[in-house]
């Protein structure tokens, strides 16, 4: 049976069965910053099973696909070495939210795999519990499971957690008997991982949630969660031992042969490959881009580990992306969205294979000039971070080539050398000194500034030079900690306020505010008197300022919504600066934005400034925030309690922000880009500017059409074509100008004719030519050939100081005189050096008041050669 009907099958049963068929949620959790990626089916129903989300329906049914590469679930390394590790599976899921328990769990199970796929009974082996007599009781009394084929094992086997927290419950796994031939235990015995059992589905009996504290409280309901492994169940039903020898991964690693020529069907790196381009391609079209940090690492980490196989099966073409159109026809039809993003995930992965094309050779050259050098086991630390960061190899990549000659990495000196060069990094950070001070000191400062631009707060801290300090005084350079402060601290790309402190004959100019440990840092310079800690000051932030910088970041939050919208929704935010004066975007997209993307882009943005509705903000709890459909930054930690920043005709924008933001969006006046650039592979960047500084734009652009117009003496619409006549012109006129020189040069040569002597028949020409440029010289060369038909010609272009000797000999004198040898010998007389062919040579440099003699020295030395 094939892979795609098994899982046809499965969905259909439990259609049939009243489950509503949900499909897959996406590799990245939305949301879920304690999930790297999608693992079990469950994921995308957790705040279903905690009560905190309701659906209109309580049982579903899920293909899931799933990745465990990087983070707690790492299988990366074992790929390709075993017959069932994969980075990227799928698993079958069916789920009750309070409905049906554990009888009609095992029931749906048991019937499935018996009468619906025919699997033999005696088979399977079951698994509960070590408590859990119901289980049991259902298994050997109802299914009719023989009781020495059920095991109870204990929290380690049975009982499945999502992860440290969240829902949780025990559970009852099924396992396949592979026969006698294979060696290994049934489940419980010593040695029962080895393959002859083997898990095939999970049963979770959801009924706690655990806490972050350890505890453990009761779900709403019980409910049921269940995974299995398609490409188990396909082995099993397609009579093979290895998930690889499923039709599904025959396919891809055919087209695997195919791309990178390799004819050994049984060779490892294509199974590496085949199961790589599935997390690869489905990682990119779930917002994935390679990238060094996070899930984009990952990411970078899997294409490369296949591009580096590839390269061992002798490839040397950019080859993976071309498998995804091999992967559509396995896949796409179960998920559509696969279809769908195809071209951006092989433009994603041809960028990624070129990138590291240019390093991979050089940098397998170093490894294995490192390994053939090495005295014992051990790839030093040191030669691995080099490759990291000279050539882009990820650790677990040498790790890979070190596997295959036996050998290890020393991981620990990598990660020493790792840490060695962010503190580096540290070191040329600009807020090392206060980074890096403890501030010993409780509580929080509490922030007035989303209500109110001026507070009184008391000094708890004082710093000068990182040190503590009782007190500042006029002059100093500080920082002030209050208790209170209207102050925005930088954060979330928003720029810190400025402002002022004061007090009686007492005034702080505030030039910066940071925030550390939840203590606001405001930066001073002590303009009159002195301040003591303990002290109360009157903050004020500068209003204009204030106002320009929200203006710039909730239209940072419209763009955000308006780049989804024009350019599609993988745009996702890499970087955001918001200041008073401009906003920059850094995002996820793989070309330029084209002008007339930019254009519809600010278009849009301006059409919901100019509706100007109320932005307004709601302080929910992050569950709500995110059922809410709040965008949100991957990865990104937030507070219990978020900021949800709504704006926009119809919610046009919704987003998590601690940020300050504007009352309406007319507000923010006008919208403005200026710039898109590319800033790395698969990155592009926004400028823009809003308010009174796109009206200083807008002036600026005027001006300088104003000058134009002066200078062209036209008016505004006449610039354009102006600009393009006068191009026109001067395209004309250099045409003109070397229709010109080429007459010049020919009238010089007739002028040229007149100076030519007889040297025994052979016509001889010595001559200097003034502002004449190199391609003329040459022209001039051939026309006196030409005309002279047996002769030998010397010719001199002065231009400014600079001189360029020509010798030509026509060719029935080569055998007299060669070329090469006479400009030699002419231009050490000036000091010009060069050479050339027998019938045209040429020198350059040399002193112009020595050409005079050298001209003479050429004629007597033609007169010598031709006696
Ligand atoms: N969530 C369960 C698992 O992953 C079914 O095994």
């Amino acid at each position: 049976m094939k892979t795609s009907e098994i899982r046809r099958r499965f969905l259909d049963f439990f259609e049939k069965n009243n489950h509503r068929i949900v499909p897959a949620g996406s590799l990245v959790p939305g949301n879920d910053p304690t999930l790297l990626f999608t693992n079990a089916g469950m994921n995308q129903f957790k705040d279903v099973f905690l009560g905190s989300d309701k659906r209109d329906y309580n049982r579903a049914t899920t293909a899931q696909r799933c990745v465990r590469a990087g983070g707690k679930h790492n299988d990366l390394e074992n790929v390709g070495y075993t017959a069932r590790h994969h980075t990227f599976f799928e698993m079958l899921g069916n789920f009750s939210f309070g409905d049906y328990f554990k009888e009609e769990a095992i029931q749906f199970a048991w019937t499935f795999l018996t009468e619906e796929l025919g699997l033999p009974k005696e088979r399977l082996w079951v698994t509960v519990y070590k408590d859990d007599d119901e289980a049991a009781d259902i298994w050997i009394n109802k299914m009719g499971v023989p009781a020495d084929r059920l095991s109870r094992l204990g929290d380690k086997d049975n009982f499945w957690m999502m992860g440290d927290t969240g829902p949780c419950g025990p559970c009852s796994e099924i396992f396949y008997d592979h026969g006698e031939d294979v060696p290994g235990g049934p489940p419980g015995s010593p040695d029962d991982d080895l393959d002859r059992y083997i898990e095939i589905w999970n049963l979770v009996f959801m009924q706690f949630d655990t806490l972050a504290d350890g505890s453990r409280v009761p779900l709403p309901k019980p409910s049921v969660d269940t995974g299995m492994g398609l490409e188990r169940l396909a082995a099993i039903l397609q009579g093979v031992h290895s998930n690889y020898e499923i039709d599904l991964f025959q396919s891809l690693i055919k087209a695997a042969m195919r791309v990178t020529g390799c004819q050994d069907i049984e060779n490892r790196s294509l199974r590496v490959i085949a199961d790589h381009i599935r997390s690869a391609a489905f990682l990119i079209v779930d917002g994935v881009i390679p990238s060094n940090e996070g899930r984009g690492y990952v990411l970078r980490r899997i294409i490369r580990r296949a591009i580096r196989h590839g390269y061992k099966l002798g490839c040397e073409e950019l080859f993976l992306n071309k498998l995804v159109a091999d992967l559509v026809a396995e896949m796409g039809e179960a998920y559509p969205e696969l279809a769908e993003q195809a071209d951006h995930a092989v433009k994603v992965l041809i960028l990624e294979e070129e990138q590291f094309a240019r390093t991979l050779a050089n940098g397998m050259a170093i490894l294995e000039a490192g390994i053939q050098s090495l005295e014992g086991k051990v790839v030093p630390g040191e030669l691995v971070f080099k490759l990291y960061d000279t050539y882009g190899f990820p650790a677990d990549l040498t790790a890979d080539v070190a596997r295959e000659k036996s050998l290890e990495i020393d991981q620990q000196g990598f990660d020493e050398a790792m840490q060695a060069q962010r503190e580096r990094a540290k070191a040329g950070n600009k807020f090392k000194l206060d980074r890096d001070v403890d501030l010993e000191l409780d509580g929080a400062t509490e922030f007035l500034g989303y209500d109110s631009l001026v507070a009184q707060g008391s000094v708890r801290k004082l710093l000068k030079d990182g040190e503590s300090v009782d007190s500042i005084h006029a002059g100093d350079e500080a920082v002030v900690i209050l208790d209170r402060t209207p102050f925005y601290a930088e954060s979330g790309g928003q720029a810190g306020d400025t402002g002022t402190l004061t007090a009686d004959s007492v005034e702080l100019e505030v030039v910066d505010c940071t925030k550390q440990q939840g203590h606001f840092l405001h930066r001073v310079k002590v303009s009159a008197g002195s301040v003591s800690v303990g002290m109360s000051l009157n903050a004020s932030v500068k209003r204009e300022e204030r106002l320009n910088t929200a203006r710039h970041h909730s239209s940072t939050h419209l763009m955000h919504a308006a780049l989804r919208k024009i350019l599609g929704t993988h745009v996702q935010q890499r970087g955001s600066l918001v200041s008073y004066d401009k906003l920059r975007f850094d995002f996820s997209h793989l070309e330029p934005v084209t002008d007339s993307e930019l254009e519809a882009i600010e278009v849009l943005v301006n059409k919901h400034i100019q509706a100007n509705t109320p932005v307004t903000t709601e302080l929910m709890d992050i569950e709500s925030a995110q059922a809410s459909g709040a965008m949100a930054l991957f990865g990104e930690k937030y507070d219990d309690q978020v900021r949800v920043l709504t704006m926009g005709t119809d919610g046009f924008s919704k987003e998590l922000c601690g940020g300050t933001h504007v009352s309406q969006t007319g507000d923010i006046g006008v919208f403005r880009i200026q710039s898109e650039t590319g800033v790395a592979a698969g990155v592009r960047r926004i400028e823009a500017v809003v308010g009174p500084y796109a009206i200083a734009d807008i002036h600026r652009q005027d001006n300088l059409i104003g000058h134009l117009q002066a200078t062209l003496k036209c008016s505004k619409e006449q610039v354009e074509d102006r600009v393009m006549q006068s191009i026109g012109q001067i395209k004309e006129l250099e045409k003109e100008i070397q229709n010109l020189k080429a007459k010049l040069a020919s009238s010089a040569a007739n002028d040229l004719t007149s100076a030519v002597i007889d040297v025994n028949g052979v016509n001889v020409l010595a001559a200097r030519l003034d502002g004449v440029d190199a391609g003329s010289l040459r022209s001039t060369m051939d026309q006196m050939k030409d005309k002279l038909k047996s002769a030998v010609i010397v010719l001199a272009a002065v231009n400014g100081d600079k001189v360029q000797l020509a010798v030509g000999v026509t060719k029935d004198q080569i055998g007299v005189v060669k070329a090469g040898d006479l400009v030699k010998e002419v231009g050490a007389v000036m000091g010009a050096k060069g050479g050339g062919k027998p019938d045209l040579a040429m020198a350059g440099g040399g002193d112009l008041a020595e050409l005079p003699k050298a001209l003479d020295v050429a004629v007597e030395l033609i007169k010598q050669k031709l006696a």
